[in-house]
């Protein structure tokens, strides 16, 4: 293993992500010698890009810093977004992808601690860490599982009525007989999240505020509510910083049948134009933060690249335009911003989940580590040789929109939101029995480390 490859596991065990550009300045710093010095810096910040390296002399982050305005640090790129072929073996890359990100988090869980490869289980007591295959229950209500790793596969059975997803990444303790073949599970361990104690309060009194699903162009678009939002932050709002927006920012078109009955803009640049000019409306000094949804112009296929050249040229002002799902840090916070279209799949695959109980799923979400685990459900899958939908650092702020229901909740410290929406019941909600809660507005005040919620 080379210098550079050592210090990623290295920091990877210390759950530090970084820009490759980081790692030349480790090296440039003293390399290894200098590695336990950078791990208690930069312990609780999970994702280090090089803007954020101090001076040796500055103890401070820049984020605890008295003066400034805007603290925008974001960890996932574009870079590896195009999808370059659609055969077995690209999937292949996919799923080898999400083991070895997955399988890292969970080799630090201490209940696995002397696990071993597949191939040299020996009989009796095992700890296992593998790719899920094959889930099926038994009539009695057990659990049938395959579990791959890099070097061979195991089927696994497990007498508690639990629930397991296929292609999640999982660690078992069970007992291997030989003469069955079979491991007998006793637990099922998920990669799950730390509950963090981080003091993440800054001195600033500075607030984010978080939406999604805008659906301009639609017939239901809420637009007194919209404009009475707007003034809102135009007039009333103290301290606003941040407008996180999290997809379907307009409504699109030939989204789903019959659509243009239900359209007011038919023309769905002419949609992006009547956003941006709403969005011109947002004071100079909150900078606009957004991700493309299902209705948006780019690719369905998850993860969504940002919104291409001749949507953004429409746009002025301040605004910073992600891909889908999106990683990125506000003054210390770590943000996580997912659209949601796997909130479809997953309300029916984990049992008593429901779209009044959003929250529970991003919770689970956020114990598998993962945005949309099963392959082949309703959500399409990109295959890129890099699984953007694991969640590799924990967040301090989950975000997720799509149902346009409302949920915020915390868990283990991290502000679990599902925002809502701006846009009243449609037919196919109507058919399908589901109420939205449109105009609701979630605040986080980073100086409290606290969220409002606030009703248009
Ligand atoms: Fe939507």
């Amino acid at each position: 293993m080379d210098l550079k490859q050592e210090i990623i596991r290295e920091l990877m065990a210390h759950d530090i992500l970084v820009e490759p550009a980081v790692v030349d300045y480790i090296i440039e710093k003293g390399g290894k010698s200098y590695l336990p010095k950078f791990i208690e810096k930069y312990k609780n910040i999970g994702i280090v890009s090089l803007s954020a390296l101090g001076d040796e002399e500055e103890v401070e982050f820049s984020w605890v810093k008295e003066v400034h305005i805007w603290d925008f640090k974001v960890l996932v790129e574009e870079e590896g977004l195009t999808i370059r072929g659609g055969k077995a073996d690209d999937f292949r890359n996919l799923f080898v992808d999400r083991y070895h990100r997955l399988a890292r988090i969970l080799r630090n869980r201490h209940e696995l601690r002397g696990y071993v490869d597949i191939s040299r289980m020996q009989r009796g007591e095992v700890k296992l860490i593998g790719m899920v295959d094959n889930v099926k229950f038994t009539s009695r209500g057990s659990l049938l599982f395959t579990l791959e790793d890099p070097t061979g596969r195991v089927d696994c059975y497990s007498p508690q009525q639990e629930f397991l997803l296929n292609d999640e990444v999982i660690g078992v303790i069970g007992t291997y007989n030989e003469n069955t073949n079979r491991v007998y599970v006793r637990e099922i361990i998920r990669p799950g999240i730390p509950l963090s104690k981080r003091n993440r309060r800054i001195k600033e009194d500075i607030s984010a505020v978080i939406i999604s699903d805008i659906h301009v162009g639609s017939k239901m678009f809420l637009e007194e509510r919209w404009k009475k939002f707007l003034r809102w932050l135009r007039k009333e709002a103290k301290g606003v910083r941040y407008l996180l927006i999290a997809g379907d920012l307009v409504d699109g078109i030939g989204i789903y049948p019959n659509q243009e009955e239900e359209l007011e803009i038919l023309d769905i640049y002419e949609q992006y134009e009547k956003l941006a000019a709403y969005l011109e409306e947002v004071p100079e000094d909150i900078k606009i933060i957004m991700i493309p949804g299902n209705h948006d112009i780019v690719r369905n296929t998850e993860p969504q690249p940002s919104l291409p050249q001749d949507i953004r040229k429409m746009f002025k002002g301040n605004i910073e335009f992600l891909p889908n799902p999106a990683v990125f840090i506000l003054h210390g916070y770590k943000f996580l911003m997912y659209h949601g279209a796997s909130l479809n799949d997953l309300v029916e695959l984990i049992p008593r989940m429901s779209y009044e109980r959003i929250g529970e799923i991003m919770k689970h979400m956020l114990e598998m580590r993962h945005l949309s685990p099963v392959y082949g459900g309703k959500v399409s899958i990109a295959p890129l040789s890099r699984d953007f939908l694991t969640i590799d650092v924990a967040p301090d702020v989950f975000i997720t929109g799509h149902v346009h229901a409302f949920t915020y909740e915390n868990y283990k410290n991290v502000h679990i939101i599902n925002a809502s929406c701006w846009q009243a019941q449609t037919k196919y909600q109507k058919m399908m029995n589901f109420n939205p809660e449109p105009g609701k507005v979630a605040v986080l005040n980073m100086k409290e480390d606290r969220i409002r919620v606030l009703s248009f």
